[in-house]
């Protein structure tokens, strides 16, 4: 719950209380603490002027009703970001840091109407063909095999070794992702969001992708490439493509968060220890207080309105503050009050997220197998001295050192039908042993091991 001082108290440092302008979401200052800002931007009213980068100015939703409403509205806001007056008169560059994140692509989450609902239901219905037993395998396995890299150290980085690879590889298992494939697949996701030579890995990792599209149309198997495939939705295999790169890609770094926010905050928060790890109530705290994806639902209006009080024109960009809606004073109280009133971490109406259940079930079981590995993990380094990756998106950790006692994971072998599953149909022969390679290869080697 946000006990902070009540706004409007600028939060410290921030460049708009002295210049009357928008308010940054960007910086180590937003970075450092967004709630102070959330509670800043709430004098606005529902919405407030924000830049999420130099120069890309957009409004911002933070109050829930007002929310629920945008995200609930088809017809007035629309999701394809081709109507988005700033970048079409070229205020800025497509170079600018958050125009990849924002620019058009032909999946689901920039479509509207009857095309949205055509690639929706098939990615939708793809997903949920996942079989529970078979993603919790598949997770405690990665779990153990990542654990097996850094326990007899007896001290790790457990975002880089751990929250951030583990959603990687359980995808690449998902998705079918042979040795060579799933090896480019790690190293083009990694870089887009590493921001390491960005525009290298982005062709990178479409080139697998579009690899193991070619691949899984001659062997289908049974995985959610080919079940996406074979979809009465009939995808082209450009189509094919964008969705399976927009499920890499909004798939991996909310998990990756999700996992390390809950994470910190079970090793900071002794509460949650006292009462036994209670995993699941940590899980659902974090979507509440400090969810992965803090702003997005960019929506843009398809006349002049006004919304919330506000003038909005056709055309400019307006977001929804998934952290500030959740945390605000309204929603707050109905929560205290035991009402069902939903968070918002998953957003709402037709683009809610469609992954939730398997995104929760990969976190639950991923934290579950770390915590009977290490019993006694605690944090390496004093709570303030932890760094949050700037960007006004995503809310995620730089790094979360911690220490255990050091352990010696017995290597368990992959159950037969799951080797297989994972190696897919690779042309250079399922279950082959690969000594060398990139991080894929290494796990499918220490699988069939
Ligand atoms: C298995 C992992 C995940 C997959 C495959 C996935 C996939 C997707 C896809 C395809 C969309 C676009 C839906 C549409 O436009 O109709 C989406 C939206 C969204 N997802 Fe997920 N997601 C995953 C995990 C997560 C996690 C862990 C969170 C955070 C708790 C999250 C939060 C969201 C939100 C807030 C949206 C709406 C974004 C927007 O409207 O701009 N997702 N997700």
């Amino acid at each position: 719950m946000d006990t902070r001082p009540t706004p409007p108290v600028p939060p410290p440092g921030c460049p708009a209380h002295e210049s009357g302008g928008r308010v940054p979401l960007y910086g180590p200052g937003f970075a450092a603490d967004p709630q102070a800002y959330y509670a800043y931007l709430r004098h606005y009213g529902p919405t407030a002027p924000v830049e999420l980068a130099p120069g890309v100015e957009a409004t911002l939703v933070t109050d829930y009703s007002a929310a629920l409403q945008l995200l609930q509205d088809s017809s007035f806001f629309r999701k394809d970001a081709r109507r988005w007056r700033d970048l079409n008169e070229g205020r800025f560059g497509p170079d600018n840091p958050v125009v990849p994140v924002l620019s058009y692509r032909p999946n689901c989450m920039f479509a509207d109407g009857a095309e949205h609902l055509r690639l929706r239901q098939a990615v939708t219905d793809s997903m949920a063909r996942v079989d529970q037993r078979r993603l919790n395998r598949s997770t405690r396995q990665v779990s153990s095999y990542l654990i097996s890299q850094f326990g007899s150290r007896g001290s790790a980085d457990l975002l880089g070794d751990y929250a951030k690879q583990l959603p990687l590889f359980v995808f690449n298992e998902l998705f079918g992702c042979p040795a060579d494939i799933g090896d480019r697949v790690l190293f083009g996701i990694t870089g887009m969001f590493d921001g390491v030579n960005a525009e290298r890995a982005v062709e990178v990792l479409y080139g697998a992708v579009g690899e193991l599209v070619a691949l899984k149309r001659s062997r289908p198997g049974d995985d959610v490439t080919s079940w996406l495939m074979q979809h009465e939705a009939a995808l082209t295999d450009e189509e094919m493509v964008h969705q399976l790169a927009l499920l890499l890609v909004a798939g991996n770094e909310p998990l990756r968060n999700l996992i390390g926010n809950t994470l910190h905050r079970l090793l900071t928060n002794d509460a949650y220890a006292d009462q036994g790890g209670l995993l699941d109530e940590a899980i659902d705290d974090t979507l509440w207080e400090n969810p992965p994806m803090q702003n997005l639902a960019a929506h843009y209006p398809v006349a002049d309105m006004e919304f919330a009080g506000q003038k909005l024109s056709a055309g400019d960009l307006v977001l929804v503050s998934f952290a500030a809606a959740n945390t605000g004073p309204a929603l707050a109280a109905a929560r205290q009050a035991g009402s069902n009133r939903a968070h918002l971490a998953w957003s709402a109406g037709p683009h809610a997220c469609p992954s939730k259940d398997p995104a929760r079930q990969i976190t639950s079981t991923a934290l579950e197998n770390l915590l009977n590995e290490l019993p006694d993990v605690e944090l390496a380094v004093p709570e303030n001295s932890l760094v949050w990756r700037p960007g006004p998106f995503n809310r995620g950790l730089a790094t979360l050192p911690a220490r255990f006692t050091p352990v010696r994971t017995a290597h368990r072998p992959a159950e037969p039908e799951q080797a297989s599953a994972a190696a897919g149909s690779a042309p250079s022969g399922a279950g082959q042993r690969r000594e060398r390679g990139g991080m894929w290869s290494q796990f499918l080697n220490w699988l069939t091991k």
